[in-house]
Parts: structure tokens; sequence; C-alpha cells
């Protein structure tokens, strides 16, 4: 997997200033005062620095903007970058400024001389989430990122929090590797194998085979990979750090490796990006890394549905109806809303088997959620006031757009079949708010529960705060934060 820059944050080294080989990154704020650091810098340089504040170079700049000064003499120094922020900045803004420097990070490293900024992790964690490419389906020579090293005058507290840091941009990075992967390299069992991989960090990893599914009465899971030559698998991941017998937060994903639509087929213009079409799963996949990788104190437990939606003779047809898990049967209007279909059974099988605390689910589920929301929010649709508002609340913390949606009986009404216990679609109006309430019968009463709609963040098409254009990660850090706030306070 493609691994986060090395990071560390230390005390102020002023002598080792001269010898920084890559790029040195100068934090300065409104007032223009150069730090310890900067003066050192400027010393060296001959008064640069000081020159291009006295220019007024500093006018104008807004939080997280970055000047560089290319090739400055008397260093050994590439770049000195000049980076506008606050040392009272917020911990958001101290992250969209590092991911300004992480944009700039290259094989030769980078120095930030970042003294009495107070938020010199997020800083870090910025840069760390900005310097990302997927290079693993390039030939030739890959260029590894050189080392990251903060500079800070009181570098004591910041390790615990800096190692958690990393542990988050793991995840982060986990989920944007299998987003970003083709479909012919992430089949449903080389996702299972990443996913059994992750045994070595501590999780304890289950993966259930179609005969197991089948005798479990999936028949919406399975229908949805009929067609398909790679066999449809459930993955379990757990992840059992807090108190025993605690009832665990399950988060569900729809992991759909390829969306062709099956016989209802898409038409061919853009159809390459339903490699994305497993971002549900794999936020799931990159979450439960975070948490194994931090050692949460917190009982989840994960579950995805790995499923490949294609056409051949053995696909399900337009009018098939099949049978859940839960014992109702569904009319398949079109094989194109498979998402549901995946979750219904894995989202089933989740409360049966774990009795959890809550659910969340996560699909790029619908076109329509990008025609309501663009790509810079997330749908979120829930049964439970209390456990959407800590959901918006972490993700608001951590910058990731998400926005409630309503739900209700109208909605649900437009599921009727004549023929079954419902219609896998409710029509083109309110198409996002139709998936979610076919998802809502799935889920036990009394279970809190959201369903997440990510197909509008999931994976985007030009750069992001923390990201370059592609896939984004979106939701590894607010559901990090939801467990960190909802279930390790004690
Ligand atoms: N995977 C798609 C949704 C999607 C669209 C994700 C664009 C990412 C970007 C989903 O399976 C789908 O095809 N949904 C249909 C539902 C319709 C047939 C009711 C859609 O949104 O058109
Ligand atoms: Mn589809
Ligand atoms: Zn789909």
């Amino acid at each position: 997997m493609t691994t986060p820059a090395k990071t560390r944050i230390i005390e102020t080294d002023l002598d080792a200033i001269a010898d920084a080989t890559g790029r040195i990154a100068v934090v300065i704020g409104k007032d223009g005062t150069l730090n310890a650091g900067a003066r050192r810098v400027n010393k060296l340089a001959k008064g640069a620095l000081a020159r291009m504040v006295e220019g007024g170079a500093l006018e104008g700049m807004k939080s997280g903007e970055v000047k560089t000064l290319a090739w400055p003499a008397g260093l050994k120094a590439e770049a000195v970058d000049v980076l506008f922020l606050e040392p009272r900045a917020t911990a958001l803004e101290a992250r969209r400024a590092g991911a300004a420097l992480g944009k700039l990070l290259g094989e030769g490293g980078m120095t930030v001389l970042a003294a009495s900024q107070t938020r010199a992790v997020d800083l870090m964690q910025g840069i760390a989430l900005r310097a990302y490419s997927f290079t693993a389906r390039k030939t030739g020579a890959k260029k590894a990122l050189g080392d990251v090293t903060i500079m800070v005058s009181k570098a004591d507290s910041a390790q615990t929090q800096a190692d958690d840091a990393r542990a988050v941009a793991e995840g982060v990075f986990f989920t944007r590797d299998l987003v970003s992967e083709p479909a012919n390299h992430l089949t449903t069992t080389e996702f299972a194998s990443r996913i059994k991989d992750m045994e070595k960090l501590g999780l304890k990893v289950t993966v259930l085979e179609e005969d197991k599914l089948e005798a479990l009465g999936m028949g919406c899971l399975l229908s949805v990979g009929l067609g398909s030559a790679s066999p449809t698998k459930m993955a379990i991941m757990e992840w059992m750090g807090g108190k025993d017998g605690d009832a665990p937060l399950a988060l569900v994903g729809k992991g759909v490796v390829f969306d062709t639509g099956g016989i209802s087929l898409k038409p061919a213009a853009g159809m390459e990006d339903m490699t994305m079409d497993m971002g549900g799963a794999g936020v799931v996949a990159g979450v439960m890394r975070t948490l194994a990788q931090r050692k949460a104190r917190a009982n989840v437990v994960g579950l995805v549905g790995l499923v490949e939606n294609m056409p051949s003779e053995r696909a399900t047809r337009p009018g098939d109806v099949v049978t859940s898990m839960k014992g109702d049967t569904v009319e398949i209007i079109n094989t194109d809303a498979e998402g549901r279909l995946v979750l219904a059974d894995v989202m089933w099988y989740a409360q049966e088997t774990y009795k959890p605390r809550a659910m969340i689910d996560l699909a790029t589920l619908t076109g329509a959620i990008i025609i309501g929301l663009g790509h810079e929010n997330a749908g979120v649709f829930s049964n439970d006031d209390t456990l959407s508002a800590a959901f918006l609340k972490a993700a608001g913390t951590e910058g990731e757009g998400a926005w409630r949606m309503p739900m209700g009986q109208a909605y649900d009404d437009q599921l009727k079949s004549q023929i079954a216990d419902m219609k896998n679609v409710g029509g083109r109006p309110a198409g996002s708010i139709t998936a979610a309430q076919f998802l809502k019968r799935f889920v036990q009463d009394g279970m809190p529960w959201i369903h997440l709609d990510i197909a509008g963040v999931a994976s985007v098409k030009s750069d992001t705060d923390y990201a370059p254009k592609g896939a984004t990660g979106w939701g590894v850090m607010a559901l990090n934060r939801l467990v960190a706030d909802m279930l390790e306070q004690d």
C-alpha cells in the first residue's frame, strides 16, 4: 500500500537549518514576525526573508497560502516555502495549511519551522494527507517522498498525537488505494485478501464465501454477483479494543468492485469511474485499519459485501424476484440499483450476529446524491437524531462535508411492488431518499442507524483540501473521530 511520508515533530534545532536538504518551510503570521528558525534562514540567505516581508510579500496572503523562494543562496535547501498561518490558527486551518505544503513535498523531504505553532500535529497531518499519489499501476522508477521534520518550540506532548495522526493517514491511504485500483486488479478476491492481510495488525478477519452466503439466505447480495466470474464474498473485520461484552458499533460497506449496471447496462461514457463503486467498503476497511493501528479502546466491527455487477447469461434480470436474508422479497426493476441489495443482506447479518449498539452504512449508492449535494457533502440519512448529530459534529471537526437529508413514509411508499414485498427502485424523484428508505426496511426496530451516501465524495475530478484529484478517503477521519468521541470517552 501507499505509505504516508515519514513525519516527526522535534524541538527546533537551529544548527540543522543550514544543512537541511529538500525544502524548508517557514511559518509566518500576519504581523510578519520571523520566528527563531526563520531568523536563522534569513541570516543564512542574506536577509532574503526580511526583504520579502518588508517588500509586502505577505500582504493579501490568505491563511494556508505559500510563496516560494527557489534555490536560495546560503542554504543547502532547494527552496524556502513561506507559509502564511497564524500561531493560533484553528486545527482545520493548520491542517489545510499543512496540505498546501504537502502538495510541494518531493523526494528531498521538508523541514518545517513552525516554532510556537500550537497546531503542529494538525499541520503535520495536513502535509501527510496531501502528499499522496497512486502509482501502483505505473511502471518506471517511483519516487519515494522524503521525510518531513517539523520543528517546534515544545515537542514533548506531540508524540502520541503524532502516532494517532499517522494511524489516521494510513487508514486514509489504504482507502484511497482501494478506491483507485482498477477492477481487473481489485477483484473481490484481491479485496478480501487485502482485508485478510490486516490480521497482522490484530484485527480478527473472517471471509464468507458463496456457499456460506447461500446457506445464510443472502439472496439479495448474491443476486448482484450472478453475472460475474468473480465470486461474491462478505468480509468481516472485528476490532474489540473496548470492554468485554460491550455491544460493538457496526460499520457496513458497499463493495461493488465494478458496476456495469448489469442487464440494465450503464451508458459507455464515464463507466470507467465505476471502479470506485466499492468506496463504502474501502472506507470501512480504512477505518478498521486506523482503529487497529492506534489500538482504539472501542469495540467496532466492519462488514463489507464484495461483489461485481456484470451482465451475462447468468445475470439477474429486471423483473426477477429475490429473497433477502431477512425474508422479504424484492422485485428487481433495475439491476443497476444493486448497492442497496448488497447492503440489505450485510446489514441484516450485522444486526443478527453482533446486536450492535448502532450501525452506520457507507455506499456510493446513487447518482442522485451528486445532483443534490455535488462533491462537497455526503448525504446523511438517519433514524436517530442523537447519532446523526454526533456524526455531523465529527465530520465537521475533521472538515469532511456531510449534510442530513430527510426521510419519511411517503418516500417509502414509492417502493411498493405489485408482485413482491418491495421494488428495488422508487423512480426518479428523490432517488437518494428512496434508496435510503429501501435500506431502512432492513434496519431492526430500535437500532440507531446512519446511511452515508458517498457517491459524490469518494472520488472526485479535482483536488480537494486534503487530497489530489481522485480517491479522497472521505469518511475515515470522521468515523475515527466518532469512535473516539462516542466510545472512548471514559
Ligand atoms: N454505483 C451507482 C451510483 C453512482 C453513480 C456512484 C455515480 C458513483 C457515481 C449505483 O449503483 C447506481 O447505479 N445507482 C443508480 C440507481 C438507479 C438505477 C435507481 C443511479 O444512481 O442511477
Ligand atoms: Mn448501479
Ligand atoms: Zn453501484
